[in-house]
């Protein structure tokens, strides 16, 4: 099985639409890459997945480099990608390139992903004049969350305008990719049109070169909000908690073990 590479990415525009959930730990990723997915995202949403945060922003690099090597250790066909986490590549293009490397070193992704526009080009360019790929991320990054006041749809009106100019850009600043987040989808749809790298969107519409989603909210692990452009294959949050409720009746009722389940004395 051939793995995905960025080339296979880029070919993809216009061609066929691609495929992208996140994942956060091995057995998941296992599970994942058995489906036929292009890319496998390690998003930082781990902070508010899975380490129980309400941002993204108190995710480290050893929560992301311990995560992304579980991941990669799962995963033979799809391409995996390292979402960088809060200050590991804003405050300059040494420290960018540094911990950029470190995730395709110490945790064998195959790219990174970055939040951000016109600020962060010159580590973008460095990260690529370097061999690492980088994937951009614009509209509702959820590293801004503080200076947006919550996770609020980005790019309506005039503002549009910005995240285009600034995809322009990343595309320049040489990105093989770029997420279009929670923005309106006539907007996502231009700029779409306007790049030669693909789209990946998630609650940008259904003109994007192609879509992700958190795989909690996907398989509808979360009983709390489910964001409006969210559409959850299955609901194992009532799955689960039937299976654990049944599980502690059997261990209180003695129901488990059975014989079946014990070793012969012999
Ligand atoms: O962190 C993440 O999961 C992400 C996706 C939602 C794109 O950035």
């Amino acid at each position: 099985m051939n793995k995905t590479t960025v080339p296979d990415v880029l070919r993809a525009k216009g061609q066929n639409k691609l495929a992208m959930v996140t994942a956060y730990d091995y057995s998941m990723a296992r599970l994942a890459d058995q489906c036929g997915l292009d890319m496998i995202l390690v998003g930082d949403s781990l902070g508010m997945v899975s380490l129980g945060y309400d941002s993204t922003l108190p995710v480290t690099m050893q929560d992301m480099l311990h995560h992304t090597r579980a991941v990669a250790r799962g995963v033979d066909k799809a391409l995996v990608v390292a979402d960088m986490p809060f200050m590991s590549y804003q405050t300059g293009v040494g420290r960018a390139v540094y911990n950029a490397g470190r995730f395709m070193k110490e945790s064998l992704a195959g790219a990174v992903k970055v939040e951000g526009g016109a600020a962060i080009v010159p580590q973008i360019r460095a990260m690529v004049e370097s061999g690492i790929p980088v994937m951009g991320h614009l509209g509702l990054t959820p590293q801004h969350v503080a200076m947006f006041g919550g996770f609020k749809v980005q790019g309506r009106g005039k503002s549009g305008e910005l995240i285009a100019e600034q995809a322009g850009q990343l595309e320049q600043a040489g990105c093989f990719c770029l997420v279009l987040e929670a923005i309106p989808p006539g907007l996502a749809g231009r700029i779409t049109k306007k790049l030669n790298i693909p789209t990946i969107g998630i609650g940008a519409g259904p003109e994007c070169d192609g879509q992700v989603l958190v795989i909690n909210d996907l398989l509808g692990m979360n009983d709390e909000f489910t964001p409006r452009f969210v559409k959850k294959y299955a609901d194992l949050s009532v799955i689960i908690k039937k299976a654990l409720t049944d599980y502690v009746q059997d261990v209180r009722s003695g129901g488990f073990p059975r014989e079946e389940h014990c070793y012969r004395e012999d």
